[in-house]
């Protein structure tokens, strides 16, 4: 029988990567969003995915929505809530839409297997004072649904990612800057030392899907409640930038800032995602403070070639106008 996956999230990069996999697969695929008609909605309809309405703030709507569903995958994002509620209220609002969203699953009898986007923790990693809301606050509730619902527990894979290769294009703090008056020299700010270490996502848009579906085709492996680490690259940042300059063909500079001077360039998002850089900087492995309870690419079977890798996704977003 055709296997059912609710896909939260699915109108955005990783739940729509998730949602066109799956469809792929021949599963069905129920896609939630909080507005049909957007084009985002009708593409995924057309696709051949089922709409369906839900909000993270409305554990009935959810729970309707994952009727019958065999899998659910979530993810919910606290950058969208930050102006509104400042860092504290929009991580604390990201985790009780964790927390809702499992609730749901936890009631959802058909339920074999829940795949949930979560960060690993910069206070685990790096130590006190390292407390990062986007990230401890989705590692929070991973622990909350290992603690508290361990029959849920049982069913989850926690899905990390690294950074996104689409941040070139889509995330202002992480464009380069062409400097006025230079001539086409482009320069990246960032708070951090330019050999800092990074995993990188690859092109998120195909390698989320990728990693959905080997979880879900081996459940063995990542459940239970084990963190799937899905990154395509392990590199320094400046090398990072040396790629982006390679395809695009401009001439770039790393500059290292302050946390202080990230947060007065950028307001509340520099803030945010100054923390993350800093704590990545004290302790680039992942891994680390969940040793033995993180599943690679490899242990899911996934071939490197498999996963679109950073230089990849950047030739594609340059022969598509993205760069
Ligand atoms: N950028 C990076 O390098 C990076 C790296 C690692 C992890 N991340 C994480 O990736 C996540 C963002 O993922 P993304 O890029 O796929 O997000 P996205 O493209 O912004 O999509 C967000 C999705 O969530 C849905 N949504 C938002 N609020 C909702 C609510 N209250 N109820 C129901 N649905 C809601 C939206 O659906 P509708 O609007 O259609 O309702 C949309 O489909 C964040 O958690 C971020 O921390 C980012």
């Amino acid at each position: 029988m055709t296997k059912l996956i609710v896909v939260c999230g699915a109108t955005g990069a990783l739940g729509g990567s998730t949602a066109r996999r799956m469809l792929q697969e021949g599963w069905q695929v129920r896609a939630i969003t909080r507005n049909k008609t957007s084009p985002a909605a009708k593409a995924l309809a057309e696709a051949g995915a089922d709409l369906d309405t839900a909000s993270y703030d409305d554990t009935e709507s959810l729970s309707a929505a994952f009727k019958g569903a065999n899998a659910v995958f979530a993810v919910t994002n606290m950058f969208d809530n930050i102006m509104e509620l400042g860092q504290d209220g929009a991580g604390e609002k990201e985790y009780s839409q964790m927390m809702k969203i499992a609730e749901a699953a936890g009631k959802t009898s058909t339920l074999e297997h829940l795949v949930l986007h979560t960060l690993p923790s910069g206070e685990k990693m790096a130590g006190k004072g390292f407390y990062v809301p986007h990230m401890d606050n989705k590692d929070r509730a991973a622990d909350e649904i290992k603690k508290s619902m361990p029959e849920l527990a049982k069913k989850t894979t926690f899905l990390w990612l690294g950074l996104f290769a689409s941040n070139f294009y889509t995330f202002p703090m992480m464009t380069p800057i062409e400097l006025p008056n230079s001539y086409g020299s482009y320069i990246y700010i960032q708070p951090c030392k330019p050999d800092s270490w990074m995993f990188c996502a690859g092109d998120t848009e195909k390698n989320v899907g990728t990693f959905v579906h080997a979880i879900l085709s081996k459940p063995e492996i990542s459940l239970p409640a084990k963190y799937a680490f899905a990154y395509s690259d392990a590199l320094p940042f400046n090398k990072m930038l040396e790629s982006w300059s390679e395809v695009t063909g401009k001439r770039s500079t790393f500059v290292e800032c302050t946390q202080e001077e990230y947060g007065k360039m950028w307001g509340i998002f520099g803030v945010e995602l100054a923390l993350q850089f800093k704590a990545l900087e004290a302790q680039p492995d992942w891994t680390v403070p969940y040793k033995g309870d993180v599943v690679t690419a490899k242990e899911l079977g996934i071939k490197a070639e498999e996963l679109v890798n950073l230089k990849d996704a950047l030739v594609s977003f340059k022969e598509t106008g993205k760069l």
